[in-house]
């Protein structure tokens, strides 16, 4: 049976380790840091490009719905603002560390709110055709590495 969550959760997965090893060279002060973080950055736009775009396609189903897409695409909103305030950064690397951080801990429970609260909520609701469809079409970044 198709599931909308395993496919996420599997983006969640490569996602976090992105971002774990983002904090790791941060710390460390690797050369490859700012690299880390553009990939990042872009990583986490395709994923929540991908969320943006089953949420308008399906909001429609259900008007529960509504309120838990609302909150996602609050979460998105913040998380954007996050790699702006960090692309742009003028002050000290202490101050940095703490916006990496709340960066990190926003990421992460973001991503537990939507395997909790939005994917079952899709799985409930579409058809097994409707998320054959919609996994096919994906193209998130741990389908492109499989
Ligand atoms: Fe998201
Ligand atoms: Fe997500």
């Amino acid at each position: 049976m198709a599931s909308i969550l395993k496919v996420f959760l599997e983006d969640h997965k490569v996602l976090d380790t992105m971002l774990e090893s983002f904090i790791e060279a941060q710390i460390s002060h690797q050369s490859t840091v700012m690299d880390q973080f553009n990939d990042l950055k872009n990583s986490l736009a395709v994923h929540m490009q991908a969320e943006e775009g089953l949420c308008n396609s399906f909001s429609h189903k259900n008007s529960a719905l509504d309120e838990i897409i609302k909150i996602m695409r609050e979460q998105h909103k913040q998380i954007n603002e996050y790699f702006e305030d960090l692309g742009s950064f003028e002050g000290n690397k202490e101050e940095y560390s703490h916006l990496v951080f709340a960066l990190v801990n926003l990421v992460k429970s973001h991503e537990r709110f939507e395997e909790n609260q939005l994917y079952p909520k899709f799985d409930m609701l579409l058809t097994e055709q409707e998320k054959e469809e919609v996994i096919y079409n994906l193209q998130l970044k741990s389908k492109v590495t499989n």
